[in-house]
C-alpha cells in the first residue's frame, strides 16, 4: 500500500503548508465520491489516495480500472473564489499541473490532449497514461472542486486485459522505469498545489502558454460534438477561456466542454523541455 509517512515526507515545505490533510486509505467506492461526500474545507486543500478503488469512475459515466498496489487513484479538493463559471479554465489547469509533474520525473513524452487527458504520442496513436475528472459545484455559497485523478504507474496485465483504448504507463514511459509511487504522488501534490494557487489567484491567462508547449491536438483533425452536431475540423488551438478551436466548415468553431476524437494528427509534437 502507499506509504504516507514516506510520501509526507517528500513534500516541499510550501505544498505542506498548501494542504489542510492529506489521507491514503486502503479501499473506497471513489476518492471523488467521497471528497463529494464530504465538506471542503474554507481553506487548505484535501487528499485523498486510495490502494484501490470499488467503483472508480471516469468522465462519461466510465467506469475507471482501479486495482491495487499498482497505480494513483487520488482526489484533492479545493475552494476557489469568485463565481462558478471560473472552474471550466480548471479542467485545463488540472491537466497541465498533472503533465508537468510526470516530465519532472523523467517521462518527458508526456502531454496533454484537451481538456486534461495525460497522453503518450506513439507512432500517431495518442496513449492515455491518465485521466481527470473535476466534479464541485456550491457548498455553503462557496464554489468547490474535487479533481479526481487516475494515474497509470505500472499497469498489471490482468487489468490492462480490460482497458479499451490505447494506453500506457509510467512503467513504460521513463527509462529505468518508473519511481516509487509516493515519488511520483509527492511530485503531483508539489505541482497541484502551485497550479491551484496560482488559478485561484491569477486565472487562466498565465496558463495559456503552459498549455501551449504540452498541447497534443494542436494541427490535428478531429471529430467533435458541437452543439449536437458531428463536425469534422482541424485543431487551432485554445481560447483564453480554455474553449477549444477549431477550423471547420471553413471557419473557427470552438468547443466548451465533451471530448474530441482524433483522426490523424499534425505533425506538431508537444514542445518544452519539462516542468
Ligand atoms: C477519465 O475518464 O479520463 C477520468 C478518470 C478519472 C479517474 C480518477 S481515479 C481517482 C478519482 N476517483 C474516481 O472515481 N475517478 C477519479
Amino acid at each position: 500500500m502507499l506509504d504516507a509517512t514516506s510520501l509526507l515526507s517528500r513534500l516541499d515545505d510550501a505544498t505542506r503548508a498548501a494542504f489542510a490533510s492529506i489521507e491514503v486509505v486502503d479501499a473506497i467506492d471513489s476518492t471523488n465520491s467521497e471528497l463529494l461526500r464530504r465538506r471542503t474545507p474554507d481553506s487548505g486543500i484535501v487528499a485523498l489516495f486510495a490502494d484501490r478503488q470499488l467503483g472508480g469512475r471516469g468522465r462519461q459515466g466510465r467506469p475507471w480500472a482501479s486495482p491495487p498496489g499498482a497505480n494513483l487513484y487520488l482526489s484533492v479538493s479545493r475552494r476557489f473564489s469568485g463565481e462558478l463559471a471560473r472552474l471550466g479554465g480548471l479542467s485545463l489547469v488540472a491537466g497541465i499541473a498533472c503533465a508537468e509533474a510526470m516530465r519532472a520525473i523523467g517521462a518527458g513524452g508526456v502531454g496533454v490532449k484537451w481538456p486534461n487527458d495525460l497522453v503518450v504520442d506513439d507512432d500517431g496513436v495518442l496513449r492515455k497514461l491518465g485521466g481527470i475528472l473535476i466534479e464541485g459545484g456550491l457548498q455553503d455559497g462557496a464554489v468547490r472542486a474535487v479533481i479526481g485523478i487516475g494515474l497509470n504507474v505500472r499497469m498489471p496485465a490482468e487489468a490492462a486485459a480490460a482497458i479499451d483504448q490505447p494506453w500506457t504507463d509510467l512503467q513504460a514511459q521513463i527509462d529505468g522505469g518508473a519511481p516509487a509511487r509516493e515519488v511520483v504522488a509527492a511530485t503531483l501534490l508539489d505541482s497541484l498545489a502551485e497550479a491551484l494557487a496560482r488559478f485561484d489567484a491569477e486565472g487562466l491567462a498565465p496558463f495559456l502558454p503552459r498549455f501551449e508547449a504540452l498541447d497534443m491536438l494542436r494541427d490535428a483533425q478531429v471529430d467533435a460534438l458541437i452543439a449536437d452536431r458531428m463536425v469534422t475540423g482541424v485543431v487551432v488551438g485554445i481560447a483564453d477561456d480554455g474553449a477549444l478551436r477549431l477550423r471547420a466548415d471553413d471557419r473557427l468553431q470552438t468547443l466548451h466542454a465533451g471530448e474530441v476524437r482524433v483522426r490523424r494528427r499534425g505533425l506538431r509534437q508537444a514542445g518544452g523541455s519539462g516542468a
